[in-house]
């Protein structure tokens, strides 16, 4: 098993030209869906929400907007992972009512936690968080880039894309919501030349320190 998960990650790249012929079946964006929801955040608080864009007109346009790459109009699926704009003593609530309602948790014994959260939060500026929430996003992606892997499913990560123009064309922040990152996902075309590509990694004798 340990050597089968090496092999996926060894076959997984970023891919760089997508089939655009081929799409992803109901069921391989279902496990997609929840390797998201499953991802997990620190404190749990997952400030996160995960747009799914299956649209061609939509992912034509977005071209222009990732730097003309074209993976996000080739690729099957477009994920924007996607960040709460602000995480209220509210949303921090409806955390605590989940737990209280799923675990059957008295809420006495959740109220230190609750009030530590809320206290810790309410000092943090807007770009704290921000920069908290964002991290929770790279972890969802890190999740995502292996279930892909796991699943022969292709993928290319995308930094380069411009989030303001992203959560204005797709009405993000009347939802509450920024965008962080982008995952196309699908399938790799048969004339990718990046997919032979060796891997460039630093070698685990580099990155890797014993004591
Ligand atoms: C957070 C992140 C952002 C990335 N952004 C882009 C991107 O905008 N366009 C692209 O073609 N590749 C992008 N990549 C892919 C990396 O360049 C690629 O993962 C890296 O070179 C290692 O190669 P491999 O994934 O093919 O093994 C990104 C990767 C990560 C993890």
């Amino acid at each position: 098993m340990t050597s089968e998960i090496l092999d996926k990650l060894k076959w997984r790249y970023a891919c760089k030209k997508f089939d655009a012929s081929k799409k992803l079946s109901e069921e391989k964006l279902t496990v997609l869906k929840q390797a998201f929801n499953l991802t997990a955040t620190s404190y749990g608080l997952q400030p996160l929400k995960m747009l799914v864009i299956s649209n061609q007109t939509l992912k034509e346009e977005l071209v222009p907007l990732t730097m003309n790459q074209r993976q996000v109009a080739d690729c099957s699926q477009v994920l924007v992972l996607c960040t709460e704009t602000q995480i209220s003593s509210s949303y921090i609530k409806k955390y605590f009512d989940s737990v209280e309602s799923l675990r059957k948790t008295p809420r006495e014994v959740l109220q230190p936690f609750e009030s530590f959260l809320t206290d810790e939060f309410s000092q943090k500026d807007s770009s704290q968080i921000n920069t908290w929430m964002a991290k929770q996003a790279y972890l969802a992606l890190g999740n995502l880039l292996t279930v892909c892997a796991l699943e022969d499913i292709d993928a290319c990560p995308i930094e380069g894309f411009e989030p303001q123009k992203y959560d204005r064309f797709l009405n993000l922040t009347d939802k509450g919501l920024q965008s962080v990152l982008v995952l196309a996902v699908g399938y790799r075309a048969a004339d990718d030349v990046f997919s032979s590509m060796a891997k460039v990694r630093r070698g685990t004798d580099k990155v890797i320190l014993e004591m």
